[in-house]
């Protein structure tokens, strides 16, 4: 059963799915989705590796690689120290590799990269710069929402700007440690603002501008933010988002903790409303601050970020990374996967609210000495040719996005592409989820002419950085596929019993020991931090995603298989959309699964139960969404309500989403063992009750 399938189609079950439905495995709760491809009608035979004239300035070939990745685990001391070497030092570590524990039966987890030395992040991405001659080099190219806006920042200009907000919130009583709470819009202050806080090793935790005042309250709790950073608001297209008044929303819940909201007044939106003694002008605090704020050298193992994200239970979890490790492989992954070089301009249209904005937007290319493009705006406002005009503006050579985004811009057509000269680009990445080969082949082809290599990246919020992922022109590359490991990362496959299975098959993707940047704890939750990453394979980080590998030793990643759903890249849990369904007073039962989607990948489907006297309407299910939107963000608003009069659950309560997720995705035919059930009418029932 383990044999690749290339040629499996989207409806196919794959073993890991019928694991979980045939047996009792502990793993059950963790393998609840079917593992597949998505894969339009017709994708459905395998492709062939496709090879670009693209020479890497690094790797020669292949067997370079090899060389190098062996080295990379054989010798971690060895080769991390090596390319540590690339970074400024205050103080020179003297372990450089893991020393503690990563098998929760040996005691609790700890992992610690570079003991005993000392560095500055902002320092690595601008004053080493500026020290060795680039100071006058663009270092963030901002584009506005409105064509023709725009702002190019050098080395020196960002220097200037973060330190003066560095002192301001060093004035304001922040120092080492503390945490600050960053909600802007895509402007240059926020990748600023971000710099700020590493500069004097003030915690920042960003809040995606896209939650909702509830989501900021739970995020700036947890964090115990002191200061939030926010803007008048933002624009989007044509929509003007009110940040400030999302802030104050937010801090009314929270009141006590934060004692200054620092805003950004933004011409675009120049209203909002004033709390006095707790609200200041970014344009009028900042100005009077010096332009020079000395670096404060903290620990390796110092706290860099906090940064929010979905698990498959309550509350959302503070992924914490600290300096040292975190610096090295932003600072590696994005020298090696995008080839970047001084000077290149390098566009990464992921919104700094996400893991993908702080790696690979802010530290990974100000490491580099490259300039990176900061968009505001949606990439089919004005119209559908935005980003193409950018990259011909800006002549981006490597340009970083997500699937979603190639699906929603193939929808409208290539004339919208082939308008713009696109010849600056030299490298294409894709970033989120997996890539289905008709988007792979329309951007290697449409886009790309051709002519750049594709880099399918595979990371999370977690691994801090690509943890598997093609180097570009280093090997040919097969559509849909993230292929090796980086340096440094030894990925395993595994069965549900947590033995590594060999050569080509199908099963669980871990790792097996420590990388540089790997979250360390969950902020304030240690306990959670070790049950959900280190708990379900004892001596193993599990990633909860699936993956095939091939005969080449290949990675294919098939998705996750806990309830954490990707929509339009945005990693969203099932039970958060149901905890906020469930607020509603008429809502008695909701249960909420992942269903296929053309352009967002995947959507989210609400199976809703009401309680008694309240009544299915159309203005009930507006109700619904609005509750989401309003407790978590309008991303995440179910694309469908289905009206339940009952859940299918099992005879001790548990309801079975398998069975959920085959009704949504009009599977009923393979709804397969359902003797189980408490009630099996029920499933009869939501049948007949299709919206
Ligand atoms: C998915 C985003 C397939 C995966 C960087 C992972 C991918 C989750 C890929 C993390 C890829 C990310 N191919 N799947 N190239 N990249 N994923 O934390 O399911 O927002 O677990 O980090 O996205 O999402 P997160």
């Amino acid at each position: 059963h383990c044999a690749l399938s290339a040629h499996r189609t989207a409806g196919t079950r794959s073993f890991l799915s019928r694991a979980w439905e045939l047996s009792e495995q502990p793993l059950k709760k963790l393998v609840r989705r079917p593992l597949r491809l998505r894969l339009e009608a017709g994708a459905h035979e395998p492709m062939e590796p496709v090879s670009t004239p693209y020479q890497h300035s690094l790797l020669k070939d292949r067997s370079q690689y090899d060389a190098e990745w062996r080295r990379s685990v054989e010798d971690p001391a060895g080769f991390w120290g090596d390319m540590a070497s690339n970074y400024h030092w205050e103080q020179q570590f003297e372990t450089n590799h893991q020393s503690e524990n990563f098998d929760v039966r040996k005691g609790k987890i700890f992992q610690k990269w570079f003991r005993g030395g000392k560095t500055n992040l902002t320092y690595n991405c601008l004053d080493r710069h500026i020290e060795r001659g680039l100071g006058d080099s663009p270092a963030l190219l901002w584009e506005g929402n409105e064509p023709g806006t725009d702002k190019v920042l050098t080395y020196k200009q960002v220097h200037a700007a973060v330190c003066q907000l560095a002192n301001w919130l060093k004035a304001n009583g922040i120092t080492k440690g503390d945490a600050v709470a960053i909600y802007l819009p895509m402007l240059p202050e926020l990748p600023i603002a971000m710099l700020a806080c590493a500069r004097i090793g003030a915690v920042h935790s960003v809040i995606f501008g896209g939650f909702s005042s509830d989501a900021l309250a739970s995020r700036v709790k947890n964090c115990e933010a002191k200061v939030v950073i926010t803007a008048t608001g933002g624009m989007r297209g044509k929509k003007a988002i009110p940040l400030k008044r999302i802030v104050d929303k937010g801090l009314a819940k929270v009141s006590g903790l934060v004692s200054k909201v620092l805003v950004y007044k933004n011409p675009d939106v120049p209203e909002c409303d004033w709390t006095d003694g707790r609200d200041v002008w970014w344009q009028d605090e900042l100005a009077s601050q010096s332009t020079d704020c000395a670096v404060e050298w903290v620990e390796s193992e110092h706290p860099l970020f906090t940064l929010y994200t979905s698990g498959s239970t309550g509350q959302p979890k503070g992924v914490l990374h600290t300096t040292g490790g975190y610096m090295l492989m932003a600072g590696t992954t994005t020298r090696y996967v995008f080839d970047l070089q001084p000077g290149d301009v390098y566009w990464c249209t992921a919104d700094c609210g996400w893991i993908t904005g702080h790696t690979y937007l802010t530290y990974g290319p100000l490491l580099n000495g490259a300039a990176s493009v900061v968009f505001e705006g949606q990439p089919t406002y004005p119209d559908a040719g935005r980003v193409w005009a950018i990259v011909q503006k800006y002549k981006v050579k490597q340009l970083y996005t997500a699937p979603t985004l190639i699906r929603a811009l193939i929808n409208a057509g290539d004339q919208w592409v082939t308008k713009y000269d696109r010849s600056s680009l030299a490298i294409l990445g894709t970033v989120g989820e997996p890539i289905n080969p008709i988007a792979w082949q329309w951007y290697h082809e449409v886009v790309g002419e051709g002519r750049c290599p594709i880099v399918d990246t595979y990371w999370q919020t977690e691994t801090g950085a690509h943890i598997i992922t093609p180097l570009p022109g280093v090997w040919p590359q097969p559509p849909g596929c993230a292929s090796l490991p980086f340096f440094g990362v030894q990925p395993v496959m595994l069965n549900e019993k947590g033995e590594e299975l060999q050569g080509a098959g199908e099963g669980f993707l871990a790792v097996k020991a420590s990388w540089p940047s790997t979250l360390r704890t969950l902020f304030g939750d240690h306990a959670r931090y070790e049950t959900t990453y280190f708990q379900p394979f004892k001596g193993y980080y599990f990633t909860g995603d699936g993956t095939r590998r091939d005969k080449e030793g290949r990675y294919w990643i098939t998705g996750r298989v806990d309830d954490v759903i990707n929509v339009s890249g945005h990693r969203i849990g099932t039970a958060e959309v149901e905890a906020a369904l469930t607020e509603h007073p008429g809502c008695s039962e909701a249960a909420v699964v992942g269903i296929e989607h053309a352009v967002k990948g995947q959507g989210l489907y609400a199976y809703i139960t009401l309680k008694e006297g309240h009544e299915y309407t159309d203005a009930l299910k507006k109700e619904l969404v609005n509750i989401v939107r309003s407790q978590i963000g309008a991303f995440a608003a179910p694309d469908v309500i289905h009206w339940a009069p009952g859940l299918p659950k099992t005879r001790s309560g548990k309801i079975m989403r398998r069975v959920l997720r085959k009704i949504a995705a009009k599977e009923e035919s393979e709804l397969g063992d359902t003797s189980t059930l408490a009630d099996p009418a029920v499933v009869d029932a939501l049948i007949a009750n299709r919206p």
